[in-house]
């Protein structure tokens, strides 16, 4: 069988807050494949978006490994790691996180632009992803002339525009009312599969977290299948 795209091993993340020392995580160990659309759930501050932060290489860990397709990525240099979340890596945010005076097509550019690619190439693969996404009526909106439901889905085409291994989402359509929220995600679910990417999504929708291959809950620092 393939590596995973993503393995947790013995994952221990701990903040200090004064006195206190909060342990979040407590010994993570999680293995998402290519193709597999993982739920993680649990209660608010139970640890999800910590959890996530250092999947993508984003946080520190106290102890564990992060392996990406396979290569150990906590052991690397800032730039090695950077890299690494360059090219394998797409994270999609409860609020979209996109630049207010850019459009579309130059939000979702800006991600290729970044590892190198000509804005010639980049604009051209922005417009075809944000075309997949439906936005092809919106390519030179800027954010404040998208609905959330839009907006979210630039934020979602500007994850994928590079070709990621592996997608994590930080309850991605939080910010939606239901019925754009099931719509935004039933796409999303659908560029996963078609892509054969790996995702672990977290979130606080029952129905949506039911779409997906696998529903994990984080509980007292430790994974729980669902
Ligand atoms: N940088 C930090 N310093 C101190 N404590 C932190 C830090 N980041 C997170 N925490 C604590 O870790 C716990 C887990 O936070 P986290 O944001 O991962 O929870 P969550 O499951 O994503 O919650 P929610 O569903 O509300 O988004 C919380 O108790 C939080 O206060
Ligand atoms: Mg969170």
């Amino acid at each position: 069988m393939n590596k995973p795209a993503l393995e947790l091993i013995g994952i221990e993340r701990a903040f200090r807050q004064g006195h206190k020392v909060v342990e979040v995580l407590r010994g993570i160990d999680l293995s998402v494949q290519s193709g597999e659309l993982v739920a993680l759930v649990g209660a608010s501050g139970s640890g999800k978006s910590t959890l996530l932060q250092i999947a993508g290489l984003l946080d520190q860990t106290d102890e564990g490994s992060v392996y990406i397709s396979g290569g150990e990525a906590t052991t690397l240099k800032d730039e090695a790691r950077a890299k690494l979340r360059q090219q394998s890596l797409g994270f999609v945010y409860q609020f979209h996180h996109l630049l207010p005076d850019f459009t579309a097509v130059e939000n979702v550019a800006m991600a290729l632009r970044i590892g190198g690619t000509s804005e010639k190439e980049a604009n051209e693969r922005a417009r075809e992803i944000l075309v997949q996404v439906g936005l092809e009526e919106r390519l030179d909106h800027t954010p404040s002339e998208l609905s959330g439901g839009e907006q979210q889905r630039v934020a979602i085409a500007r994850a994928l525009v590079g070709d990621p291994v592996l997608l994590l989402a930080d309850e991605p359509t939080g910010n939606l009312d239901e019925a754009t929220a099931g719509k935004v995600f039933d796409l999303f679910v659908e560029l996963v599969r078609e892509r054969g990417l790996a995702a672990l999504i977290a979130t606080h929708d029952v129905t949506l977290a039911a779409k997906m291959d696998r529903r994990l809950t984080l509980r007292e620092g430790v994974l729980h299948s669902a």
